[in-house]
C-alpha cells in the first residue's frame, strides 16, 4: 500500500516537473510569443492538469485508504470496539498487546491442572479473594447506569461514596468456582461456597455459567482458530493456541488495589440512616 503510494506520488512529482521545465521554457519577455504560447498548448495544458488531477486524486484515495486502514485508534467507526465507560480503564489504556494463548489440550500450567495449594495460590493471586472492594462517586455511578436509589452508600469514615467492584475479578471468582465443583471431593470441606445450602450452591454455580456465557457472547471474539495434522491423529487438531489482543490484567489489578476501601470480608459496611432496600436480590 505504502509502496504503491509512493510510486504513484513519484509518478505525479515527474509529471509537475516536466511540466515545469516546459513552461520554463517560455521566453518570459515575449508577450506575444508567450499569449501564442498560451493558446497553442491551451489544450497540452487542459490534458496535463488533467493527467495530474488523475495521479493526485488516486494518490489520495491510496493516502486515505492506508491511513484508515492502519490506524488502530482511529475516531469514527469504533463506537462497537469501545468498552463500557469505567475509571478503572485509566488503568489499562495504553496497556493493549499481542499475546498467544497456552492453548495446550493436556499440559498443566499455573492456573490448570489436578488441586494444589500452589494451583489454589494462583487463582487467589487472580480473583482478589480477599476483598478488591473499592468506593466510587456518585457521577461514577451515574455513568454506569447503576441503581442510585438502592446502590450501598459507604460512611464517611470508610471513604465515602459507594461500594463497588472490577467485573473482571468477579468473572474469574466464577470460574473458579466452576473449576473446584469440578474437583469436588478435593474441595468440598476446604472451599466456602460448598459450605452453603445445596440449592444456594446449585444458584450460585448456574449463575456463574450464565454470567460467563454472557461475557462470551457480549465480546464475540471473533479470532481465528486454525487446525494442524498431529501423529496418529486420523482427524485435524484444533490448534488453540490463537494470538489475542488483551490488556494487561495485572495493570487492572492494581488499579483495584490502589483504589479498595479495605481488605476483609464485609468489615465496615453497614445500612446508612434512610437506606431504602429492595425486596428480592436484583
Ligand atoms: C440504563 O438502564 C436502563 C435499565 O436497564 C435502560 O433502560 C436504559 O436504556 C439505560 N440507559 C443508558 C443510557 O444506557
Ligand atoms: C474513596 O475513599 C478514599 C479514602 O479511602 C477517598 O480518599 C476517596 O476520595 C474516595 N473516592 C470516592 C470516589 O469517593
Amino acid at each position: 500500500m505504502d509502496k504503491d503510494f509512493n510510486v504513484q506520488h513519484s509518478m505525479y512529482s515527474q509529471e509537475r516537473l516536466s511540466e515545469e521545465k516546459l513552461l520554463g521554457e517560455e521566453h518570459p519577455d515575449d508577450a506575444k510569443i508567450h499569449i501564442l504560447r498560451s493558446n497553442t498548448h491551451w489544450n497540452c495544458h487542459v490534458y496535463l492538469w488533467g493527467f495530474q488531477l488523475f495521479f493526485f486524486l488516486i494518490s489520495l484515495t491510496i493516502l486515505s485508504r492506508a491511513l484508515f486502514h492502519q490506524a488502530p485508534l482511529r475516531p469514527c467507526n469504533c463506537e462497537d470496539h469501545m468498552p463500557m465507560w469505567s475509571p478503572a480503564l485509566e488503568a489499562v489504556r495504553g496497556t493493549g498487546h499481542t499475546q498467544r494463548f497456552d492453548g495446550s489440550f493436556s499440559t498443566p500450567n499455573a492456573f490448570k491442572g489436578p488441586p494444589s495449594p500452589d494451583i489454589d495460590g494462583a487463582w487467589d493471586s487472580i480473583t482478589y479473594a480477599n476483598g478488591g472492594v473499592i468506593n466510587i462517586s456518585e457521577e461514577t455511578l451515574q455513568a454506569v447506569n447503576a441503581s442510585a436509589a438502592y446502590s450501598v452508600k459507604l460512611a464517611p469514615e470508610i471513604g465515602g461514596g459507594y461500594m463497588a467492584s472490577v467485573e473482571a475479578l468477579h468473572q474469574l471468582h466464577c470460574l473458579n468456582i466452576l473449576r473446584q465443583a469440578t474437583y469436588e471431593d478435593y474441595y468440598k470441606d476446604k472451599a466456602e461456597p460448598w459450605q452453603d445450602s445445596p440449592q444456594t450452591l446449585r444458584y450460585h454455580l448456574d449463575h456463574c455459567i450464565d454470567n460467563l456465557r454472557q461475557k462470551i457472547m457480549c465480546d464475540a471474539d471473533a479470532g481465528i482458530l486454525t487446525y494442524v495434522w498431529v501423529k496418529e491423529h486420523p482427524m485435524p487438531f484444533p490448534d488453540f493456541s490463537v494470538q489475542h489482543k488483551c490488556r494487561n490484567f495485572d495493570a487492572l489489578k492494581d488499579w483495584v488495589v490502589d483504589h479498595q476501601i479495605y481488605t476483609n470480608e464485609l468489615y465496615g459496611v453497614e445500612r446508612l440512616p434512610g437506606t431504602l432496600e429492595l425486596d428480592t436480590p436484583p
